[in-house]
C-alpha cells in the first residue's frame, strides 16, 4: 500500500510508547485523565436519555440546543448558542479548528513543549508547525508569540492550564494573546480543557478580549469523562459554519447520550461540588509532589493548574523510573524544548504517588 505523505509525517504519540514499555504492575504517572469516576448525577442524566429513547438517533450536526445553551452560559465570556459547535471531545474540536483556518503551507505556532496534538494536527493540514519555546516558569510569553508570527502564520495555540507543564497564563497574557490574534490576523486556538483545575490564580479565557479566538473545551477532564468523547468549540458564528462542514463529514454528530448528560448537568450545583472535590484533591497531591521534589533537590516550576508537574530531571531519570516500574513521560515527547524534563501526572492516589516519589528519590540520588 502507498500511504499519503500526510499520515507518514506523523507518528503515534511518545506517551503511548512509554506505556507499552512498562510492566503490568507499574505505577502509572503518565496518565492524562482524572483517576475519578464520572459523577453519579451526570451518569444518570445520560442513562435516562438512553432509556427514554432520546439518544437513539443522530442529533443535529452542531449539537442539541440544550447543550449549546448550557455551554454558552458556561464559558464565562459573551457567547450565544449559535457560537457553539459540539464535538467528539476537545481532540475533534482542535482538528476542525485547524481544518477551518489553516491552508497547506501555512505556519501554525505551537508551544514547545506543548500538547502533542498541536504539532500533529498542523501536519495533517499539510501546514508547518513552528515551535515557540516557553519561558523559564514554563508560561508561554506573548512576546515570544509576537516574535514568531510571520505573514504566513495562520493560527497559534494557547493552552492554559497547560499540558504538560501545569502552567497557568495570567489575565494580561490572555488579553495580549487576543490582541496578537486581532493585530496579526492569526486565529488563536485556545485549548481550555483544564479550566476547572486551577490552584493559584484564576482561569481567564482570551475570548473575553478579542474576536479572532476559537475556544476549545470538553467534558472530558472537568467531569472525569474522557471516554464519553464530548467536547465543544466556541467561536464567531461564521467560524462555526465553516467548522461544522468538517465535523459533519467526519463525525456527523457527537455522542447523543453524552450530549444530554452534559447538557443537564454542566452548570449544576452538584457538578460544581464534585469538580471542587476533584480539584481540592489534585491540589493536595500537587503540594505533595512539589514538596518531595524540592526535598530531592529537583527543580520544578510550580504547576498552578491541570494535574501535571514538569520538573527538570537528571539524564537517564525517565528510563531508570520505568525500569523500576514507575511510569513518567519524557519531556521531549512534547517537543524538543521539553528535553531534560519529565512529565509527572498526579492523577493517581496519594499512596501511589508517595511510593513513586520514593523510587524517584533513589533514582535521583544514584544519578547524581
Ligand atoms: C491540552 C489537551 N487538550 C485536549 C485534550 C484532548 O481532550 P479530549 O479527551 O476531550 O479529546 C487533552 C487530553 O489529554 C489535553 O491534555
Amino acid at each position: 500500500m502507498e500511504f499519503s505523505r500526510r499520515t507518514q509525517r506523523i507518528r503515534i504519540s511518545g506517551i503511548r510508547r512509554v506505556f507499552e514499555a512498562a510492566g503490568e504492575d507499574a505505577i502509572n504517572l503518565g496518565l492524562g485523565q482524572p483517576d475519578f469516576d464520572t459523577p453519579e448525577h451526570v451518569k444518570e442524566a445520560a442513562v435516562d436519555a438512553i432509556e427514554d429513547g432520546r439518544a437513539a438517533g443522530y442529533t443535529s450536526n452542531v449539537g442539541i440546543d440544550a447543550l449549546r445553551e448550557e455551554v454558552a452560559e458556561y464559558v464565562g465570556f459573551d457567547a450565544s448558542p449559535e457560537n457553539v459547535l459540539v464535538t467528539s471531545g476537545a481532540s475533534e474540536g482542535l482538528h476542525v479548528a485547524v481544518q477551518a483556518f489553516v491552508d497547506p503551507g501555512d505556519e501554525v505556532l505551537v508551544p514547545d513543549p506543548g500538547f502533542v496534538s498541536y504539532d500533529a494536527l498542523t501536519k495533517v493540514a499539510d501546514a508547518e508547525p513552528v515551535p515557540v519555546e516557553l519561558a523559564d516558569d514554563l508560561r508561554l510569553e506573548p512576546e515570544a508569540v509576537k516574535e514568531a508570527v510571520t505573514d504566513d502564520t495562520a493560527a497559534f495555540f494557547v493552552n492554559s492550564p497547560a499540558n504538560p507543564t501545569g502552567a497557568v497564563q495570567t489575565e494580561d497574557d490572555a488579553r495580549a494573546f487576543a490582541e496578537i490574534a486581532d493585530d496579526y490576523g492569526a486565529t488563536l486556538i485556545s485549548d481550555e480543557v483544564y479550566d476547572r483545575f486551577v490552584y493559584d490564580g484564576e482561569h481567564v479565557s482570551p475570548a473575553n478580549f478579542g474576536e479572532n479566538v476559537v475556544t476549545v473545551n470538553a467534558a472530558s477532564k472537568t467531569l472525569a469523562a474522557t471516554g464519553w468523547r464530548l467536547g465543544y468549540v466556541v467561536a464567531p458564528t461564521e467560524a462555526v459554519d465553516e467548522m461544522v462542514k468538517v465535523h459533519q463529514y467526519a463525525q456527523a454528530c457527537a455522542n447523543a447520550s453524552a450530549q444530554h448528560g452534559v447538557a443537564e448537568t454542566l452548570n449544576d450545583e452538584r457538578t460544581d461540588e464534585e469538580v471542587k472535590r476533584m480539584s481540592d484533591e489534585f491540589e493536595a497531591r500537587r503540594d505533595l509532589v512539589l514538596e518531595r521534589l524540592d526535598e530531592m533537590g529537583v527543580d520544578c516550576p510550580t504547576p498552578r493548574g491541570a494535574f501535571y508537574a514538569f520538573p527538570r530531571v537528571p539524564d537517564g531519570f525517565v528510563e531508570e523510573c520505568i525500569d523500576r516500574d514507575v511510569i513518567v513521560v519524557p519531556g521531549d515527547a512534547f517537543g524538543d524544548a521539553g528535553e531534560g524534563h519529565a512529565r509527572i501526572s498526579y492523577a493517581n492516589s496519594r499512596e501511589n504517588l508517595r511510593e513513586a516519589l520514593d523510587v524517584m528519590e533513589k533514582v535521583v540520588a544514584e544519578l547524581r
